[in-house]
């Protein structure tokens, strides 16, 4: 029986500035505090179907600096298998990022070893991704790994997420449209299609886009005003999970990573988006990216009625 999750993707260091403003050109500001953690998108998304019981493998590549050996650790603490994690000369992906007051996250990526994931790394992990039920991917690699992988999905009869961030203009759709799920923000949704995503129409006729290319259902997180999904047949908004926002670094991530788990454990959409609308919201209460992610104790703690 296939089981687990293969996140083929990117991580990075993160190094968040908590800052009151960014400064001007040529300008140098004081920032009252930092805190330096394991981030990325492939990565935080694969901690946190991990975190939550899920059997978990990580296809990526590392740099051969000071942040690769904690990153193996890392996921290894986890739970992760970290056979398919390989090594690459130079600089691990590394992300500063800059919080201000308003919990509001501007955040540079230097992708640095992910560029190197290839499509022959896919083939090297074949056997284990084989076993999976599910392949998650972002966009924090090559392109062509990614429809790589999209391939290899459909080549094998493995369900594909594809989590289309950060936003890239080139994607092409015709090369990601056997997907199960495609799941954008509102940005990334309007860069995709061109279309705006303002009301709820708006957001309905742009997922209508990606339907169209073949994608069986489409996901949008619209942060504080909720979740849409539609398969063609049904749509659902889900409201947003009301808490108070701290640090919103990697919210998309944990909705994902908790998606994934979800649904790989119950097949049952619409009870995986509502737990991960909650999983996310939890997340944003607490500072950093990886540091902000509950186990499935400590989110059962504070929302005892969900069943992971
Ligand atoms: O989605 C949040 C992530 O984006 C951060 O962890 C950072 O590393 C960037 O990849
Ligand atoms: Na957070």
């Amino acid at each position: 029986m296939k089981m687990g999750i293969a996140v083929i993707g990117s991580n990075m260091v993160d190094l968040i500035s908590y800052i009151t403003r960014m400064p001007e050109e040529g300008e140098t500001i004081e920032a009252p505090d930092f805190q330096m953690g394991c981030g990325g998108k492939g990565a935080n998304q694969a901690i946190v179907s991990a975190r939550l019981g899920s059997e978990v493998v990580m296809v990526t590549r590392v740099g051969d600096d000071l942040f690769a050996e904690n990153t193996i650790r890392n996921f290894s603490e986890n739970g992760i298998d970290t056979t398919h994690v390989l090594r690459t000369e130079g600089s691990s992906g590394v992300a500063p990022i800059f919080v201000d007051q308003q919990s509001h996250n501007s955040i540079i990526i230097v992708k640095g070893a992910n560029n190197q994931l290839s499509a022959e790394d896919i083939e090297s992990a074949a056997e284990r991704i084989k076993g999976c039920k599910l392949i998650v991917l972002q966009l924090e690699v090559p392109l062509e790994t990614v429809y790589a992988a999209v391939e290899f999905g459909e080549k094998h009869g493995i369900p594909v997420l594809l989590n289309p961030a950060p936003a890239a203009p080139d994607l092409v759709l015709d090369r990601v449209k056997t997907c199960e799920f495609i799941v954008p923000n509102e940005t990334e949704l309007s860069l995709l299609t061109g279309m705006p995503v303002d009301t709820q129409n708006d957001i309905r006729n742009a997922s209508a886009v990606l339907l169209n290319v073949g994608i069986k259902n489409v996901i949008v997180t619209l942060g504080s005003r909720g979740v849409y999904w539609t398969n063609g047949e049904t749509e659902e908004f889900f409201g947003p999970s009301l808490v108070q926002a701290r640090d919103t670094t990697g919210a998309g991530d944990a909705f994902i990573g908790c998606f994934s788990h979800m649904w790989v454990k119950t097949g049952d959409i619409a009870k995986s988006l509502q737990t991960a609308g909650l999983y996310a919201g939890d997340s944003v209460t607490r500072l950093g990216t990886q540091t902000s992610y509950a186990d499935a104790l400590d989110f059962q703690s504070r929302y005892p009625e969900v069943e992971l």
